[in-house]
């Protein structure tokens, strides 16, 4: 693994997939300031100013996409959850791969897939952590957010948190590819705020509502509506 530490940037996805051609992979893209940052469904992400984390994985598992890359966003989520544990705080997951404390978003992750024509080349997993912020810029941001340091009481070191997540991120990753989502969804399913509720998804531009009722060995979130199970591999929980 390399990091390369950009002052700043429009959006550390953005140069990461422009430049995947000359990225190694496993190479780390972070930035102090992030001006454009990107999240689903169009959206932006917020910087919050002074220590927050914005960084890109460059990743090129191999030269054929493969099912269990799709599954990366919810490994990572993971990892960052197992993470936060360690600051004391309890995370939640939010199907497929929001990060919660408190009941509110307190990070995001972002894939992207890199092709060119029908090749795959490889996959830029971005994540955005709300480490250090105060309530006047969280309250910016159109959905209920936190940043540790308010769950905490105590600045967050942006070094450290850094060091933790990209070195938990790779220590486990080689297995993660090779045993896929069952290898974390007892500990996903254990922090998953949505099981067993009546929940609506966005599922491109249709709406999806029903019980939560499971996760399937593959990530897919089970809803059931008038007795039927709907099987759903992408989605926003709303
Ligand atoms: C979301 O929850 O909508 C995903 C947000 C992802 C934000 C991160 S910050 C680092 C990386 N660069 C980007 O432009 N986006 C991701």
């Amino acid at each position: 693994m390399s990091i390369i530490y950009l002052k700043e940037i429009d959006s550390t996805n953005r140069y990461a997939k422009s430049n995947l051609e000359n990225l190694p992979d496993r190479t780390v893209i972070q930035c102090g300031r992030q001006t454009a940052g990107r999240g689903r469904l169009q959206r932006t992400w917020i910087d919050l100013g002074g220590e927050n984390l914005f960084l890109s994985f460059v990743l090129k598992p191999a030269d054929v996409f493969s099912e269990v890359y799709s599954n990366l966003t919810q490994y990572l989520a993971v990892i960052l959850a197992q993470i936060l544990e360690q600051y004391n705080v309890q995370p939640q997951i939010k199907w497929p791969n929001d990060v919660l404390v408190d009941g509110k978003k307190i990070a995001g992750i972002l894939s992207e897939t890199v092709m060119q024509g029908t090749l795959f080349k490889g996959l830029v997993l971005g994540i955005g952590v709300n480490l250090n912020g105060d309530i006047k810029s969280l309250n910016k941001i159109d959905k209920a957010a936190t940043a540790l340091n308010l769950q905490t009481g105590e600045t967050i070191d942006l070094t450290a948190f850094t060091n933790m997540l990209a070195g938990k991120f790779f220590e486990g990753y080689d297995r993660f590819l090779q045993e896929g989502f069952k290898e974390i969804k007892k500990y996903y399913i254990e922090h998953a705020c949505f099981l067993n509720k009546e929940i609506n998804v966005q599922v491109f531009n249709e709406n999806k509502s029903g019980i939560a009722k499971s996760i399937t060995d593959k990530g897919e979130l089970i809803l059931e509506k008038d007795g039927q199970p709907i099987v759903l591999t992408i989605g926003d929980i709303l």
